[in-house]
């Protein structure tokens, strides 16, 4: 039993045959625009750009923020390395930030605490005094589809001037304060690739309310070609990472079905919480007052002084065909970011060892 499947159950080969049939097969034609617009109706913003994969639109996203080389980005430790990546690949810095046990988010009381010591301000802007680098944005992540906690995230990076891009790769469809993932940074990112609840095979979106943005972005990833009937004129470097009409009608046919899909995740989530109610020794990652999840990845975790059981479980539950996997090893604990400025991480540490992922595909709880 794998960890994520996708199931194609409503017009996936009926789109597809039509791309198929017509020749609408790259980077023009209306599944498209449609998919764009129906991700922006899902996430409750004004524009969507689909793109290649949900690293590119992270890295698109910070372009559009304007991180310049040599800039700072908080991000968590505990992430995909998919964020800190697209970070490297903008031209900006990781920077490590902690955890907290409430949402697997990034920890807005240690933010702040790390930013009060860490961070002076010289012309109006937040630097590292460690590093003598502008930090210029924060990049939350919505751990395992599970909501961080935005607005407290929100009201950190305005006192102290950053940037929030909001990295919802896992959150479609969750929810915080009744607000839809997606929507709560002025710039945010979805990834579709193909363990996701909505899959386009691979690819992802940028997400925003800001029109001139949307369009300053749309341009840059279809290689900055100006507007013409048959002259190739292109105005400035940019990059080909525009959604293929065909990743695109895949992935209409999967958002046509997101209600179904994020509801099937919820029913999951209850079959797992009955099963393991009484259950001594760990607990099931729960939502928050503040947040209704989609369940991306169901979680259990292991109470502190249980990190041993956490090698028995994997190797137990995996010998038996089930597709259980641990959290993603934290990112200061990968060659590459081993030197990389950071917080104290005791809540990201402990986290990594008491993380245990569940089979978590929609299809296990049919209604
Ligand atoms: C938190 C996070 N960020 C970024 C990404 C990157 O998305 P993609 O795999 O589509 O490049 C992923 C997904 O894989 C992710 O889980």
């Amino acid at each position: 039993m794998a960890l994520h499947e996708p199931r194609f159950l409503g017009n996936e080969k009926r789109y597809l045959a039509d791309c198929i049939d017509t020749g609408w097969v790259s980077y023009a034609g209306a599944y498209v625009e449609r998919f764009e617009q129906a991700l922006a109706g899902a996430c409750d913003v004004d524009h969507a750009i689909a793109v290649t994969s949900g690293t590119v639109a992270l890295q698109v996203a910070l372009n559009g923020a304007g991180i310049a080389p040599g800039d700072e980005v908080l991000v968590p430790a505990l992430t995909f390395v998919a964020s800190a990546n697209a970070i490297v690949h903008a031209g900006g810095i990781p920077h490590f930030v902690d955890a907290e046990e409430a949402t697997l988010g990034v920890d807005p009381i240690a933010l702040t605490t790390h930013l009060e010591q860490i961070g002076e301000q010289r012309d109006g802007l937040i630097h590292n005094r460690l590093t003598g680098r502008r930090i210029a944005a924060l990049l939350p992540v919505h751990v395992f589809g599970h909501p961080a906690d935005m607005d407290a995230l929100n009201a950190v990076a305005q006192r102290f001037g950053l940037q929030v891009i909001e990295d919802a790769t896992e959150a479609l469809g969750s929810r915080y304060k009744g607000r839809s993932c997606g929507s709560l940074a002025p710039l945010s990112t979805l990834s579709f690739n193909g363990n996701k609840i909505v899959t386009t095979g691979g690819g992802g979106a940028v997400l925003t309310d800001d029109e001139k943005l949307a369009a300053h972005l749309r341009h840059i990833t279809t290689t900055a070609k100006m507007p013409h009937p048959w002259a190739f004129v292109h105005d400035e470097v940019a990059w080909n990472y525009r959604l293929p009409n065909i990743n695109a009608a895949l992935g209409l046919a999967q958002i046509e079905r997101l209600n179904e899909m994020v509801a099937a995740k919820r029913r999951l989530w209850q079959r797992y919480a009955e099963s393991f109610a009484g259950l001594a020794g760990a607990r099931l990652f729960s939502e928050t007052s503040l947040t209704q999840s989609n369940h991306w990845l169901i979680s259990l975790i292991l109470d502190r002084g249980r990190e041993h059981l956490l090698e028995p479980v994997l190797r137990a539950t995996n010998d038996l065909g089930l597709m259980t996997r641990p959290a993603w090893r934290p990112m200061h604990l990968l060659p590459m970011y081993a030197n990389h400025p950071r917080a104290a991480l005791p809540t990201t540490e402990s986290l990594a060892r008491r993380i245990v992922n569940l089979p978590s595909s929609p299809f296990l709880a049919p209604a």
